[in-house]
């Protein structure tokens, strides 16, 4: 009959099919049991559904309008970051040893990374997302924090500190560091008499330690050593002037430094004071004893200094060209 070959080719390839779409189920299973395990073993940072909005909105957040770090419970801090290219807002994040933190992050542009060595702190902050994590500082110290994904040429100067504090060091020094932290980008003024050494210690925790490190011993290979490397610079022929640029105008090209060479960018920082950028230049002088290195008629770096070095308006590229030739001393 000519009716009887046809059901059975028919069931032949019902029962390839069937198998075919078994398999396929099996393995769409199998993915969402690794997803779950994943979850389980690794935990998740993906934002919750209801903190996904357009960037813009996301801003307008009452958080993120101002990030920084804010006390909201006993021993429970939550440090609000805006990350962007390239840098992260607030430039340092501040918390105490023990307490538990909450971060929550999110980025003005494109995707940028969050990495704080020496912990597992390791997300991506992404456009249009809050990212969360809560982590808990047990040692005092500080922890760089860079952004470990490619996000522009900028990218490599992403990088930051998260000061971790003793809660047990004296009640002064904390008041001391909170005021600078609470004060404008520059962080305390001389007002209160304390001459360059306060500001030049305030600039220098707000503004340099991120790339020079609180030792001044920068980070080898990217960031050039100021402790033992400032005095020969401003005891060179113009260094003095070279500094002043180096800080307002930044500097652009290959530098020998404690015997290693650095080929980087550093910003300039035209936006600090006369006073602030005087200061500082004083600070890391002096710094690290380095003080040792400086002649004894060695006269601090005067604001009026600097202001007359504002009118050179120079390119990063420009203030390389004037650096003093040390080899030649
Ligand atoms: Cu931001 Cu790399």
């Amino acid at each position: 009959m000519a009716t009887e070959n046809e059901p059975e080719s028919h069931e032949g390839i019902e029962r390839a099919e069937r198998i075919w779409i078994g398999f396929s189920l099996l393995l769409v299973a199998l993915f969402v049991v690794l997803v779950f395990i994943a979850i389980g073993a690794h935990g998740t940072h993906v934002g919750k559904s209801e903190e996904r909005a357009s960037p813009g909105e996301i801003l307008a957040q009452p958080g993120f309008t101002s990030p920084g770090v804010e006390q909201i419970g006993p021993d429970k801090y939550r440090a609000t970051v805006v990350a962007q290219a390239f840098s992260f807002n607030p430039s340092t994040i501040e918390v105490p040893a023990g307490a538990e933190v909450e971060f929550r992050l999110t980025s003005r542009d494109v995707i940028h990374g969050f990495n704080v060595a020496d912990t597992t702190i390791n997300v991506e902050v992404i456009p249009g997302q809050v990212s969360t994590l809560t982590y808990t500082f047990d040692e005092p110290g500080e922890y760089p924090l860079i952004c470990n994904q490619y996000c522009g040429t900028g990218h490599h100067n992403m990088v930051n500190t998260v000061r971790v504090t003793d809660p047990d060091a004296s009640e002064a020094s904390d008041g001391a560091e909170a005021t600078a932290q609470a004060g404008s980008d520059d962080g305390v003024d001389t007002a209160d008499g304390g001459g360059w050494e306060a500001r030049g210690a305030s600039v220098y925790g707000n503004q340099c330690v991120a790339c020079h490190q609180a030792g001044g011993g920068g980070v080898s290979g990217a960031f050039p050593p100021l402790a033992g490397h400032a005095p020969e610079i401003i005891n060179a022929d113009g260094g003095r002037d070279y500094l002043i640029n180096v800080v307002l105008y930044g500097l652009q090209g290959p530098i020998q430094a404690g015997g290693q060479t650095y080929n980087n960018r550093m910003p300039g920082f035209q936006r600090l004071d006369d006073e602030a950028v005087a200061a500082v230049i004083n600070h890391i002088v002096h710094a690290w004893d380095n003080e040792s290195a400086l002649p004894s008629d060695f006269e601090p770096v005067q604001a009026d200094e600097v202001a007359a070095q504002r009118e050179t308006a120079l390119e990063a590229e420009q203030v390389h060209e004037r650096r003093p030739d040390l080899s030649a001393e």
